[in-house]
């Protein structure tokens, strides 16, 4: 089976590089207070999808557990140190279009910053659908083409594309923006309630960031953010949705290697060898290592 093209963060130095070098403390503050708004207070098993080096982990404390999932291990690698090692966070290399776990495992997941490299999108919100329970919170943050940049540039005849058409935009490879309303779409197609929609990034201007504190600039975007409810014309969008059903009461299995399937042919029950995970229906060997679960390539 062919899969969408993932782009890949292998050795790459994202954390360093964009967050902690490339003056974005605004945007990590704005986006601080959007989570806070929109995650639960407390809750067994979260899924961060498309973690990186685990800059947002720490906002998730409330929940018992949380699976920090990358496709890249070396990002992973680079969470671990921020984080450790333990029973609370379960580290999982694996391809967000292709979800090594049972369906309806998790009471959360997010998605921040992640769905811009999807080439496919609608396919990638189906396999999160796949692995919420009925009731599951998703906060997911996404590129919005609609922003008020784009659409002056295109009505200044300086940019080719429309920001107000539903398509995405591929605008450099593997990086696209999206339509708020094909998003929400999308969620609502799969069988997801928006609950919340919050705007964020509001000051992304180099001039404010440089002549404003980062943390007032954030405070002032967190007062604008409840306008995302009547628009969205900000550079990034969040979007909290519910599965659509009532809570589930299923138990979270104490044993992570009941967390998983196989992602070759769906067998659930894996089984514990030294180095690997064995799938006893297609005989795949999911390499364990070093703390991370790789799930990418079957090393048979
Ligand atoms: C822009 S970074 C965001 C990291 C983190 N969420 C944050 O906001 O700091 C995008 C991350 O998505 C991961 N990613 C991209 N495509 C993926 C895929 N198909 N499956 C799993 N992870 C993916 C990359 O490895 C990278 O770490």
């Amino acid at each position: 089976m062919t899969h969408p093209p993932v782009c890949n963060y292998e050795g790459s130095d994202y954390q360093q590089s964009f967050w902690e070098q490339g003056g974005r403390e605004y945007e990590d503050r704005a986006e601080a207070i959007a989570l806070k708004r929109m995650l639960p207070k407390a809750g067994s098993l979260m899924l961060e999808l498309g973690a990186g080096a685990g800059r947002n982990t720490p906002r998730y404390a409330g929940f018992e557990r949380i699976v920090v999932l990358d496709y890249s291990t070396t990002q992973l690698a680079q969470a671990q140190e921020r984080l450790g090692r333990s029973e609370k966070y379960i580290y999982v290399a694996a391809d967000v279009y292709r979800l090594p776990f049972r369906d309806r495992l998790f009471d959360s997941a997010t998605m921040i910053r992640v769905l811009h490299h999807m080439a496919d999108a609608p396919k990638a919100l189906a396999q999160v659908r796949n692995i919420l329970q009925p009731g599951g919170v998703f906060i997911l943050e996404f590129a919005n083409k609609l922003n008020i940049k784009a659409i002056l540039r295109y009505l200044l005849g300086r940019q080719a594309w429309s920001p107000f058409t539903l398509e995405p935009v591929e605008f450099v490879e593997l990086n696209f923006d999206f339509h708020p309303k094909a998003v929400r779409q999308w969620l609502g197609s799969l069988g997801f309630s928006v609950e919340k929609t919050l705007t964020v990034s509001h000051f992304r201007l180099g001039l404010l960031k440089r002549l404003i504190p980062a943390k007032i600039l954030a405070a002032l975007d967190g007062l604008f953010q409840p306008t995302g409810a009547l628009w969205q014309f900000t550079p990034s969008v969040f979007v909290k949705a519910k599965v659509d059903g009532d809570q589930s009461t299923g138990e979270i299995p104490v044993n992570v290697l009941q967390f998983f399937k196989c992602p070759d042919c769906g067998e659930k029950n894996l089984v514990e060898k030294e180095s690997h995970l064995f799938c006893p229906n297609c005989q795949a060997k999911w390499q364990a290592r070093d703390g991370i679960y790789d799930f990418r390539e079957s090393i048979k």
